[in-house]
């Protein structure tokens, strides 16, 4: 049988620590997988050299994940055309403001066979309204599309320190089922890692949701935290935000299942690790101790990374606007507030108290 071809598109903290990971995995199982992993690189000169051939020659990402040694079978290319044309499995994994403009370029570029999984947090919203990146994904590129979401800081997997994720995945209606099809086996052989434990299951709506929207709850526990209130006040905000999660879930993703958001990775805990030390929850602890604005408090922080939880609170604020919903989730509109309306922050209990139905 041929090994699948897996590419990874995207190389910051989450995507250089992906490829990673399923580099070790095709170098693990070359019955299953073709060893070499692509890795489409947003190319950049540091210090007057290009990203890529410092990946290639050094093996490390020095820019978005210093120090940590890569696999040789995992190889940077600034060509995203030549990294996905010849790929079975296409692994996304960008910062989500990107993707509409990549997945154009690829469209009518791929294999038709081809099979994809979103590392993404964050959804789409446009004309067909609010959209997970993995039906975006599907829509314009006409394969099917998994995603996968869990309690994962990057530098902590990166570093091989165990933690746990949830990849969800459902399988085509042309599903070929002659074993050279990707199916729940596959991906787990790909994803998993003595470090890194894997529960595949169907909810890709739940753990896209759970993905997205604890970002947006985790600037506001920065805000609570970086005005000095400690840990009652974060676990306040992340109570609420965890109703909100489940309700956004369940009235505009009813195929989602609530006990994903208790159960899996992706859910409770992924908002648990994410308020305790994630690039959004530092961000607004920042934007609090220096009163800069979220996206100085962004650049001076992070180095280029980003912090999801600045374009999805306003992309949430228009959406349920548009549906004439904000007073049904007052978390989430107090972080779209402060960030972008200058809201004072020491307002979040009210904001939260005027409006919120779960007390
Ligand atoms: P990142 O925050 O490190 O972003 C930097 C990346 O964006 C770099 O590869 C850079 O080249 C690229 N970039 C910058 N400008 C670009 C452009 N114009 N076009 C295309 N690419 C451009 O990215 P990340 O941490 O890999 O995050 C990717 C996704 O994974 C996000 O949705 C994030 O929420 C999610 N995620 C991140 C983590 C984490 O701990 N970092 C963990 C789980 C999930
Ligand atoms: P941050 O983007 O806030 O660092 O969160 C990373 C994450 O998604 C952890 O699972």
């Amino acid at each position: 049988d041929t090994p699948f071809k897996v590419c990874v598109v995207g190389s910051g903290n989450w995507g250089t620590t992906i490829a990673k990971v399923v580099s070790e995995n095709t170098a693990q199982h070359p019955h299953l997988f073709e060893p070499k992993v692509n890795m489409w690189v947003f190319d950049e000169k540091i210090e007057g050299t290009s990203l890529v051939s410092i990946i290639n020659n050094k093996h490390e990402n020095v820019k978005y994940l210093p120090n940590i040694p890569l696999p040789e079978n995992l190889v940077a290319n600034p060509d995203l055309l030549n990294t996905v044309g010849d790929a079975d499995i296409i692994i996304f994994n960008i910062p989500h403001q990107f993707l509409p403009k990549i997945v154009q370029q690829m469209k009518g570029n791929i294999k038709p066979t081809a099979r994809a999984i979103s590392c993404l947090k964050g959804f789409e919203v446009g004309k067909k309204g609010v959209q997970l990146l993995s039906a975006y994904v599907e829509d314009e590129l006409d394969i099917p599309c998994g995603a996968l979401s869990g309690a994962n800081l990057a530098p902590e997997v990166a570093k091989e320190n165990w933690s746990e994720t949830t990849v969800a995945y459902q399988l085509p209606k042309d599903y070929r089922g002659d074993g050279k099809d990707v199916d729940h086996r596959v991906l787990k052989a790909l994803f998993h890692r003595p470090y890194f434990h894997v529960s595949v299951i169907e909810d890709i709506a739940g753990i896209s949701i759970a993905g997205a929207l604890k970002n947006v709850v985790a600037l506001g526990c920065g805000f609570v935290e970086g005005l000095g209130w400690g840990n009652n006040a974060s676990a306040a905000i992340q109570r609420v935000g965890l109703g909100e999660i489940i309700k956004f879930g369940q009235m505009f993703f009813p195929e989602s299942r609530v006990e994903t958001y208790y159960q899996e990775s992706a859910g409770v805990a992924d908002l648990i690790t994410t308020c305790s030390g994630g690039r959004n929850v530092r961000v607004a602890k920042h934007m609090a101790k220096s009163g800069k604005s979220a996206l100085d408090a962004e650049k001076e922080l992070l180095n280029g990374q980003s912090a999801q939880g600045i374009i999805t609170c306003k992309e949430v604020h228009e959406w349920l606007e548009t549906c004439e919903l904000l007073h049904e989730f007052p978390l989430f509109e107090a972080v779209y507030q402060i960030v972008y309306n200058n809201v004072a922050m020491d307002k979040i209990p009210d904001l939260i108290d005027e409006l919120d139905e779960f007390r």
